[in-house]
């Protein structure tokens, strides 16, 4: 069974095609960074107009690239996410299905997030995921594909969001997080001991506060940090949000009685992310399964394979199609 993914939920305009739930036959990303760049965030309006003029160059070429193969379904990303985008793909989706006259499936952007990872390794159930990305930071409790439980997510700031707010506040560019994972390499995780947003009594995140702490600590410095001032700002920055993301997956994977940890989104191409949870899971028997760091990034592979998984079990009813910017997860697939 081959299936053709689409993503376009925020600023990547992506099509992929996955074979029986199993190998990436092709996967194209075109990322609209540069366009965005200069506004330091993305601007809705010119995210949509961008996928409206990528979206069938990089349609073709995900059919090109692996030989113009038929396929048996096409899925494309429901929500959440920027309404005008949303409906581009959904569009593109829904005009292919049925000039190919195959299956239309809708997914939602998180379970994408969630099944990245059976690209590459099973997923096991009952599994705790953490999806981290510019847009999401949302602690996931699911005990069979199609059943969520959606534990917390943050009050304010997504982590990637703080990343991208932080990296604008010491002028590095945009986006912030890779550049941040980059610098911090350089500096000293202990030099600020910056406050770890831990809300003990909920399972939410809030990362407003750290991203005010890193603000004065800034204008304190006065005439600009230098260098070392700034490798070190990034690392004790980039180590309260992986300490606090860490911590609070792994409480939760231990209060429910679950082995198996699923990372998703953007953040959890953070190389200190993936490292501090793996050495933590692998401490408290914790199988903690990530997707490669191409794969964390938004991309149609993701939403290819959670539609796979969708049309093999006959259980899971298909919803309707509508595109709906703040799609709700919660038992999303079940109605
Ligand atoms: O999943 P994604 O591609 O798009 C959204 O759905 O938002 O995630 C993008 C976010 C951005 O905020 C970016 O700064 C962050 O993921 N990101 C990272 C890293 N790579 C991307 N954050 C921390 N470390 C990274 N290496
Ligand atoms: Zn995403």
């Amino acid at each position: 069974m081959r299936v053709l993914g689409i993503e376009t939920s925020c600023d990547e305009t992506a099509a992929a095609i996955v074979e029986n739930g199993r190998s990436i036959l092709s996967n194209v990303v075109s990322s609209q960074v540069a366009l965005h760049r200069k506004y330091r965030g993305i601007v809705p309006e010119l995210a949509s107009r961008a996928h409206l003029q990528k979206i069938a160059g990089v349609v073709e070429r995900a059919f090109g690239d692996c030989g113009n193969p038929q396929v048996d379904a096409v899925a494309y990303t429901q929500g959440p996410g920027l309404m005008g985008s949303l409906l581009v793909g959904k569009v593109a989706a829904q005009t292919l299905a049925h000039m190919l006259d195959c299956p239309l499936i809708g997914v939602n952007h998180l379970e994408g997030h969630i099944f990245a990872v059976e690209l590459s390794q099973k997923l096991r159930f009952p599994l705790i995921a953490l999806i981290v990305s510019g847009g999401h930071t949302d602690l996931i409790l699911s005990f069979k594909p199609g059943r969520y439980r959606v534990l917390g997510r943050t009050r304010d700031d997504a982590a990637g969001e703080a990343f991208d707010k932080v990296a604008r506040l010491l002028n590095l560019g945009y986006p912030g997080g890779p550049i941040i994972d980059r610098l911090a390499k350089k500096g000293d995780p202990a030099a600020v001991k910056f406050p770890r947003p831990l809300m003990p009594e909920t399972w939410d995140f809030s990362f407003a506060g750290l991203k005010t702490a890193v603000l004065y600590r800034v204008q304190r410095l006065g005439n600009g940090p230098r260098p070392c001032e700034i490798h070190d700002l990034c690392a004790s920055f980039q180590e309260a949000v992986v300490d606090t993301l860490a911590a609070k997956v792994m409480a939760a994977a231990q209060k429910f009685g679950v082995k198996d940890v699923v990372l998703g989104g953007g953040v959890a191409a953070n190389s200190r992310l993936r490292e501090v949870c793996a050495v933590r899971g692998f401490d408290r028997g914790i199988r903690v399964a990530m997707p490669p760091p191409s794969l964390c990034t938004d991309n149609g592979a993701m939403i290819a394979q959670a539609a796979t998984h969708r049309l093999m079990d006959k259980s899971r009813p298909v919803r309707g199609f509508r595109c709906d910017p703040s799609l709700p997860f919660q038992n999303w697939a079940i109605g």
